[in-house]
């Protein structure tokens, strides 16, 4: 059976657990080549992907806060699988949780580098490929929290909020080059990143989604896999809620 993916290479970052796993394991299914990447070590789920299909499926380091990772990257998807039609910018760290009179400068520079520094780099570094080839497909995964206000957590949501912006800026910017970029602003869901939260915060997130539950990354990933396909080939420079209804609150 053809897949929704079949003839394409992909770039995704912050892939080891959560969401980026989810990602790449379901692309990798639908007949995407995928270098999945991360700084830290494959999760078990992805591992074992690699495993079964590693033709498919490769893992390589890249921390998105470096150009010159992004270089050694690129260079290694090219080799491997040639250059990405799509990449997915979904790393993220989530930060202090502070409310700005109590966060520091560094913090806030922190939440930056990973959150929007990283999806710049990242885009800076695909999309002269993509525009020579005639097209591509970015998604970056900002957060809810970048949208809708809450208390609190200034660094996180106000770098997740400037990826929306960066979105819309590049999403505008290569919309006439056939390169879309769309968001993806996930809410609540069941990631190692999640299970930071005390047991208050998370009842209160599930007390702000209307669906009543946190999500499972296997239910942000076809969000993922739809924007970042042809079946998504008007769809530019969006933003896309996976929220369980929160920001419509
Ligand atoms: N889990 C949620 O509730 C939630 C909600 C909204 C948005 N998000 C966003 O979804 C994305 C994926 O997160 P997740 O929830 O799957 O959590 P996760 O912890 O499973 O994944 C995040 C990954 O980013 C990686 N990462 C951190 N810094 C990095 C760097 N400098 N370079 C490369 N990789 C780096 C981490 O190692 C980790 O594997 C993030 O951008 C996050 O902000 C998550």
């Amino acid at each position: 059976m053809a897949g929704r993916l079949d003839g394409k290479v992909a770039i995704i970052t912050g892939a080891s657990t959560g969401i980026g796993s989810a990602s790449a394991r379901l692309f990798a299914r639908e007949g995407a080549r995928v270098v999945a990447t991360d700084i830290r070590p494959p999760g078990a789920e992805l591992a074992a992907a690699i495993a079964a299909a590693p033709d498919r499926l490769r893992f390589q380091t890249l921390d998105v806060r470096s150009e010159a990772a992004w270089a050694e990257g690129l260079a290694a998807c090219t080799a491997a699988f040639g250059h990405p039609h799509i990449l997915v910018n979904n790393a993220g760290a989530l930060g202090s949780g502070k409310p700005v009179h109590l966060e520091t400068a560094e913090a806030m520079r922190a939440a930056f580098d990973v959150n929007v520094i990283g999806m710049f780099l990242g885009m800076k570094a695909v999309v002269p490929g993509m525009m020579a080839a005639g097209g591509g497909a970015i998604v970056n995964v900002s957060s809810v929290w970048g949208w809708s206000g809450v208390a609190n957590n200034a660094a996180y949501q106000t770098a997740k909020g400037a990826a929306v912006m960066l979105s819309k800026n590049a999403g505008v910017t290569y919309a006439p080059h056939n390169v879309r970029v769309n968001c993806l602003l996930p809410g609540y869901v069941d990631t190692p990143m999640s299970r930071g939260v005390t047991p208050d915060e998370a009842k209160a997130l599930i007390a702000f989604t209307p669906l009543g539950r946190r999500a499972e990354p296997e239910e942000i990933a076809p969000m993922v896999l739809f924007l970042a396909s042809d079946e998504a080939s008007f769809v530019a420079a969006g933003n896309y809620m996976a929220d369980g209804g929160m920001a419509a609150l």
